[in-house]
Order: structure tokens, then C-alpha cells, then sequence
């Protein structure tokens, strides 16, 4: 159990946003497996206060969802604050959370997302102007390190956050500039950790179950988030939690992942319309349809399809094959080697 101001979440192993991935469908899947808390995909501070509907569209999220972070992105404290606002009225969500970690020129070049970094001043701003906009409804802020290795600011900027009223800090220690090369600056996270008192969300670089125990040991965090380790493989939220527990994981076989790319399908199309169930469901399928014997042949096929009709007998076609290979099971990984101790 932990807590983020008044809002207590049971299990401290959290899905991180993802821009294109984290919609209601893949939340609702990662719930499934146990996750303790889901954000939205960051959302555009100047669409929510622009009321456009694409943008609105995009922080739909249902009750079962819950606790759940509706992220923002932005570049001024008042566009930022009004949109908190609006989201904070209209939807309620358990969390507000502000990007100031997103690293694509698309969005920092006008001075939002890891861009906030640059400008501690403005962060503090945004900050408690959020604070101060959302009445009880906790913030948050997802950040990086830095710019880049010349200017890391993640403790300054953790004690800023927490000194405006925010409730919890997620770090992704790689700077701007890194994108996602490197490896994530694991000791930065437990630098945080001992320089606030807020709770610490630690991310990057957790694949696996024994990863994010080994995150959990290496940087004392509240609490872990993951985002590439959940692409494809949403049951690692119950590894984590079968490791953690003591307990043995339970391996996923082949027939598994034809189940969940049967409900991952189907969720997609009762949700979107049919271009868009297609270009999702071919994305998704793209991560599931890995790490086995035939897996390529598999991928290769649903990519082909064009219609939902095609994808449906091809998804009864993959169920055939996984009942007549049942012998095949994905490799249950240990720690990957990028934090090893
Ligand atoms: C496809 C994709 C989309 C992402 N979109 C967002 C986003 O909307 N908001 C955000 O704060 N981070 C976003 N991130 C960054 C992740 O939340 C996370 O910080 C980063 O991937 C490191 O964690 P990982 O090693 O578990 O992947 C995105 C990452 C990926 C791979």
C-alpha cells in the first residue's frame, strides 16, 4: 500500500504513459494482470483548453480503470493550470500528472515536456499553478534527469516540485538528449529518494520482474512504473507481483498469447472504428507476436491483414496452431543485464 496525498493504491507497481499504446483498451488489459495504477497518454494542455474532440477523446477512461493518472503537456503555467482545471471537473481523475520528460523536438522545441527542465523557474510556476487549480485532486510530474549530461537537475528539481504542493515524483533518469540510448541512471533515482520526502516513482530499463526487484533494492523507490517492459507482455505486472509475493511465476505459453491477442482485438474494435481498431491491433500484435518459435511468420501475417473479417480468421487460425504446439512456451527471463549488480 501507498499513497500519493489522499489517494491510498494498493499495489506500487504502476504502468507509465505511452503516447500511441496507453489507451483505454491497453489499460484495461494491464489492469487485468494487476496493475496498481494506469496514466493516460500525455494529452495537449492547448487542445483540452481549445475543447478539441480528438484531444478529449483521448482522457476517456471508465471506472474499473481507476486509480488512474490523467497526464499533461504543455508550455505555459496558465494554459497548463486551466487545462488541470477543466480535466479535474469534468473527469475527476485519481491523479494529474505533468510531463516534463517528453524528449521529441516536436513538443520541447516550444518549450514543453524535458524542455521545462531548461527553465526551473517556469517548472515551479507550472507547478503550483497546477497545484493551486485542482483542489484536492493530487499532481504529480513525470520527469528525466536533464537536458542533457552538462545540466542534470532531477534532485533540484524533485525539491522544487515537492516544495510547490506536488505529491509524488516519477523519475526517468536518462536526459533529453539520450532519447532512449545509454542506460537509465539508476543512483539518480535513489538520489531523489533521499533528497524529498514525496514518494519516489522510479522508471527505465525494467523488462522484466526481476528487474523491477531489482530496481525496488538498488534505489529504495515507492514505487516502480513500466512502459517498453509492458509492450507485448502486460502479464508482467503479475510477474512482478507473483515475485514479490515469493511466489513462482506462471509461464505464459503460446496459447496465452493467442488469447490475449484475441481480447486485445476485440477490445480494439468495440472501442474504435475499423481503420483504426486494423492499424492499432497490427501495432499491439507486433510486440505479442515475439520472443517464440514462428513468431515471425505469425507477425508477418497479421501485418498483411486489411480488414477486421481477415484478422478475425486469422486470429482462428493461430488458435489451431497454438493448440497443436502446446509445447511451446515464452522463456520466463530472469534480470536483464543492464542493472545487474
Ligand atoms: C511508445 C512510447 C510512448 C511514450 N509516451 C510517453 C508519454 O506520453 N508520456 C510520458 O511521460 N512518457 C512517455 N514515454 C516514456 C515512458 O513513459 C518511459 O518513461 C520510458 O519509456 C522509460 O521507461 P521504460 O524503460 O520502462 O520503457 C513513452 C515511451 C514509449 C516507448
Amino acid at each position: 500500500m501507498m499513497h500519493i496525498g489522499n489517494l491510498h493504491i494498493d499495489n506500487p507497481v504502476f504502468l507509465a504513459p505511452m503516447a500511441g499504446v496507453t489507451d483505454h483498451t491497453f489499460r484495461v488489459l494491464c489492469r487485468g494482470y494487476g496493475v496498481g495504477m494506469v496514466y493516460t497518454e500525455f494529452v495537449s494542455a492547448n487542445g483540452i483548453v481549445r475543447e478539441s474532440v480528438k484531444t478529449l477523446d483521448m482522457v476517456r477512461f471508465t471506472p474499473d480503470e481507476r486509480p488512474i493518472g490523467i497526464q499533461l503537456f504543455g508550455e505555459d503555467a496558465e494554459t497548463i493550470s486551466r487545462s488541470a482545471a477543466i480535466m479535474a471537473e469534468r473527469f475527476q481523475p485519481d491523479v494529474i500528472d505533468l510531463n516534463f520528460g517528453c524528449p521529441v523536438p516536436k513538443v520541447t522545441k516550444k518549450g514543453a515536456g524535458s524542455a521545462m527542465l531548461r527553465d526551473l523557474v517556469l517548472m515551479r510556476q507550472v507547478v503550483a499553478q497546477t497545484v493551486a487549480a485542482v483542489g484536492q485532486i493530487p499532481v504529480t510530474v513525470k520527469m528525466r534527469a536533464g537536458w542533457d549530461s552538462n545540466s542534470i537537475v532531477a534532485v533540484e528539481a524533485a525539491q522544487i516540485i515537492e516544495a510547490e504542493g506536488a505529491q509524488a515524483v516519477a523519475l526517468h533518469p536518462r536526459t533529453t538528449k539520450q532519447s532512449f540510448g545509454g542506460k537509465a541512471d539508476w543512483p539518480l533515482i535513489a538520489a531523489v529518494k533521499e533528497a524529498v520526502s514525496i514518494p519516489v516513482i522510479g522508471n527505465g530499463d525494467i523488462l522484466t520482474a526481476h528487474d523491477a526487484q531489482a530496481m525496488f533494492e538498488q534505489t529504495g523507490c515507492d514505487a516502480v512504473m513500466i512502459a517498453r517492459g509492458a509492450l507485448g507482455r502486460p502479464w508482467i505486472f503479475r510477474q512482478i507481483n507473483e515475485l514479490r509475493a515469493g511466489a513462482e511465476l506462471t509461464p505464459v505459453t503460446i496459447s496465452d498469447v493467442a488469447a490475449m491477442c484475441r481480447t486485445h482485438f476485440n477490445l480494439l474494435a468495440a472501442d474504435k472504428n475499423e481503420r483504426l481498431a486494423i492499424n492499432l491491433t497490427k501495432k499491439h500484435f507486433g510486440h505479442y507476436l515475439k520472443g517464440f518459435d514462428g513468431a515471425v511468420t505469425w507477425r508477418k501475417a497479421f501485418h498483411a491483414t486489411d480488414s477486421a473479417g481477415e484478422v478475425a480468421r486469422l486470429l482462428d487460425e493461430f488458435d489451431r496452431y497454438c493448440r497443436e504446439h502446446q509445447e511451446i512456451t515464452l522463456p520466463l527471463p530472469g534480470q536483464t543485464e543492464l542493472h545487474a549488480a
